[in-house]
């Protein structure tokens, strides 16, 4: 059994649906999962601590959560130490479209590479459209953005495109990792 620490930082929630799926999977497979929102992260969080760390963002505005760069960039020493994984949530990898997909590749690329992190697995989901919780100029803002990414503008109800069987598979993949490289340890 590992000690995992799946830590996120979420805009309206659908990274934080994200991590809880990927602690379900872990969880399910014997280990010790503690999943954290970065806004809400106790002090004495203790980063060293765990066998294998993964950390999830979406995208707004082509930036990842600014919580979780600052985290990343405080703690690339430990996250280059450990087993560990990023993955990414936005509308870019919503679509099947190569070049949205190349665009969703760049954010994780240039966030890397600007943090020194070198993660051992990298998972990129389709987000979610919450129009029923974005305030007015918000709505306006994402239906723009929409129009071109999915092209889902009817902001009379929400949209979720992440497939979470592709969620599953990635937390299967992250957890057999994990689990041989605690075994070579053993
Ligand atoms: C204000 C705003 C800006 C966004 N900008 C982008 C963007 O630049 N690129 C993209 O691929 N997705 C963008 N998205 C889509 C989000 O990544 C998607 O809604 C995701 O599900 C958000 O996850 P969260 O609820 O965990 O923050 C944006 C969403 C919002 C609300």
């Amino acid at each position: 059994m590992a000690s995992i620490l799946v830590l996120f930082g979420t805009g309206e929630g659908q990274t934080a649906k994200v991590a809880a799926r990927i602690d379900g999977v872990l969880t399910d497979r014997g280990h010790d999962v503690s999943t954290v929102d970065v806004e809400s992260r106790p002090a004495e969080l203790d980063v060293e601590g765990f066998d294998a760390i993964l950390v999830g963002s979406s995208i707004h505005l082509g930036k990842h959560h600014e919580a979780i760069r600052a985290f990343v960039a405080e703690n690339s020493e430990v996250l280059n130490a450990r087993v560990s994984g990023f993955f990414q949530v936005s509308l870019s990898s919503a679509v099947d479209d190569p070049e949205r997909h190349a665009e969703a590749a760049q954010y994780v690329d240039e966030f890397l590479e600007g943090a020194g992190w070198h993660p051992d697995r990298i998972g990129l989901f389709g987000g979610a459209l919450r129009y029923s919780k974005y305030g007015f100029l918000k709505r306006l803002m994402l239906k723009r953005i929409a129009k071109d990414a999915t092209g889902d503008v009817d902001t009379s109800r929400d949209y979720e495109y992440t497939d979470w069987d592709e969620v599953d598979a990635f937390s299967a993949d992250f957890a057999g990792f994990v689990e041989n490289r605690i075994g070579d340890r053993e």
